[in-house]
């Protein structure tokens, strides 16, 4: 099992400022949230499926594990709501399917760099998986040194009264990115510490973001040798 996955629709949160969230509570409004983060969840699934299979094929054919481990996250609904409003928009499902990609995530964490790029490619290749957007920052980082593979696709999903596109936010990214990223999440939402030494971390934070890319393609130069790993894309 290398699939983790988390909440599905937080009840006592959304209870503490359903009015804030959804406005006048309504019972259709709130079916219609059910039935998108349902909907959301299922595609989450299919992919999720999908990955686990493939780095179990790689196990038995090439004795490498492209996966260290898939996380599976549904968007807080005030996190949605908020989304929704910035972008001044009403809360309804249309403009969730139409505006919103990441109401279902993954984050795929790999353990080496070309297993990001070989997890997308084996991925987007399958017939029922549409790309619809992709953002590398590990070719090209952020301005804070974050790195990752984001990508959008779609999967159908079959229902009782027929199929749905479903939208699922990927990230891909290596255990040395994770960890980076983690760290520097804790610092960007830190609002006890000096602004000064927020961006000194900052700093010191971006260089390592250097480092590790480094270190990280050196480790794999080492794997690769003692692993003889024979797969050819
Ligand atoms: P939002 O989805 O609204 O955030 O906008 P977007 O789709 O333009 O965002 P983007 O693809 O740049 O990033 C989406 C997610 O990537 C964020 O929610 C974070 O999880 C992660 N992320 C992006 N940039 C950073 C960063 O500089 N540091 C960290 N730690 N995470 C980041
Ligand atoms: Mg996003």
């Amino acid at each position: 099992m290398i699939l983790e996955r988390k909440n599905f629709m937080n009840f006592n949160k959304l209870g503490t400022n359903m009015k804030e969230t959804l406005g006048e509570p309504n019972v259709k409004n709130l079916q219609e949230m059910t039935k998108i983060y349902q909907l959301g969840q299922a595609g989450a699934n299919e992919i999720g499926t999908k990955l686990e299979n493939l780095d179990s094929e790689f196990q038995t054919e090439y004795d490498h594990n492209p996966i260290h481990h898939i996380e599976e996250r549904m968007k807080e609904l005030q996190s949605l709501a908020k989304k929704v409003r910035r972008k001044g928009l009403a809360l309804t499902a249309e403009n969730i399917q139409q505006h919103i990609f990441d109401v279902a995530g993954l984050r795929v964490v790999t353990n080496y760099v070309d297993d990001i790029y070989l997890i997308e490619k084996l991925l987007i290749n399958q017939s029922d998986v549409t790309l619809i957007k992709r953002k590398d920052y590990v070719q090209n980082p952020k301005p804070s040194g974050y790195r990752s593979l984001h990508l959008v696709v779609s999967v159908p999903v079959f229902q009782s009264h027929g199929v749905t596109d479903v939208n699922v936010e990927i990230q891909i990214r290596t255990i040395g990115m994770d960890m980076w990223a983690s760290l520097e999440h804790k610092l960007r939402y830190k609002t006890d510490i000096e602004a000064s030494e927020v961006a000194q971390y900052g700093d010191q934070l971006h260089g390592y973001a250097d480092e590790l890319a480094e270190i990280e393609q050196k480790m794999q130069e080492i794997y690769k040798h003692l692993n003889n790993f024979k797969y050819k894309a």
